[in-house]
């Protein structure tokens, strides 16, 4: 049997990309997978098309997960319908990139309070049942710019370098508990986000890639099936890198 039948999943910001695909795995393997987005017909219209797989179950739900009441309600809504998650992955995430120097604090403060406090929201949320469950996981999604920084995303980099700092503390905290806790550093990966990009700035991206291409969205959703895994019980407070090999 699959690791991930009947497991209770939480996947923030999966109405589409990166968050799309990783619920997708887990439905695929018969896991009962919340998919959480801002806008309801989103996450409703992909818990659908995931539902139609015929295997494992997925339900929609609205919710900023930069409102920390809206989120603790969003957990008592998630245990209520589909039981007590053991899996959560914190994937939302927004950019908002400028010059530092020209950067305006709305700016600033809505990536903070998405990409990091977002995920501090969740895990309240969540804790209770984390805790208490066997082979919890806890998976982060932060980026290659948490580690290297980038012109123009001081914002995006400081809130996905904080979440590795989160993800580790969080693994220490959680350890006694047997909760493993890490995170993901995905490189350049095709998706709504980064086809916000011009080809120029693309091209120029590619060519600090070794394996020469760009990322697809299941390369991460592999690498969270990994983590999320019973064969991975021996690892936490780690940051996996899915680059092509940009950080080594
Ligand atoms: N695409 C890449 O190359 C890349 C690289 C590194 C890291 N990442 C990270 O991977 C994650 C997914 O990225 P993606 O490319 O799929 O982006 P995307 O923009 O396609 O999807 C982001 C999802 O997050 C949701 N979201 C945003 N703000 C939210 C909020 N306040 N509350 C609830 N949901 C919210 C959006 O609705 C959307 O469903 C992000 O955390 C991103 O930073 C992406």
């Amino acid at each position: 049997m699959s690791d991930f039948q009947d497991r209770v999943v939480v996947v923030t910001g999966s109405g589409r990309g990166i968050g799309k695909e990783i619920a997708r795995a887990f439905v695929a393997q018969g896991a009962k997978v919340a998919i959480a987005s801002r806008t309801l017909s989103n996450s409703e219209a992909t818990a659908a098309e995931l539902n139609a797989l015929g295997v494992g179950e997925a339900k929609g739900y609205a919710v900023d997960i930069s409102d920390y009441e809206a989120t603790i309600e969003f957990g008592k809504q998630v245990t209520a319908d589909l039981g007590k998650t053991s899996i959560l992955v914190n994937n939302a995430g927004v950019t908002r990139d400028g010059l530092a120097l020209r950067m305006s604090e709305e700016d600033w403060d809505t990536v903070l309070d998405t990409n990091l406090k977002g995920a501090f929201n969740a895990v309240k949320a969540f804790q209770r049942t984390l805790l208490k469950a066997e082979n919890a996981r806890i998976i982060n999604i932060s980026s290659v710019i948490g580690l290297m920084g980038n012109a123009g995303q001081a914002n995006y980099a400081a809130s996905k370098a904080g979440l590795i700092g989160f993800t580790k503390s969080l693994a220490k905290e959680f350890a006694s508990r047997k909760v493993c806790v890490n995170a993901i550093a995905p490189g350049f990966i095709v998706t709504d986000m980064t086809d916000e990009l011009s080809e120029e700035i693309q091209e120029t991206i590619k060519k600090d890639i070794p394996l020469g291409s760009f990322g697809e969205t299941d390369d991460i959703a592999n690498a969270v099936m990994f983590l999320a895994g019973t064969t991975a019980r021996y690892i936490t407070g780690q940051v996996l890198t899915v680059d092509g090999g940009m950080v080594m």
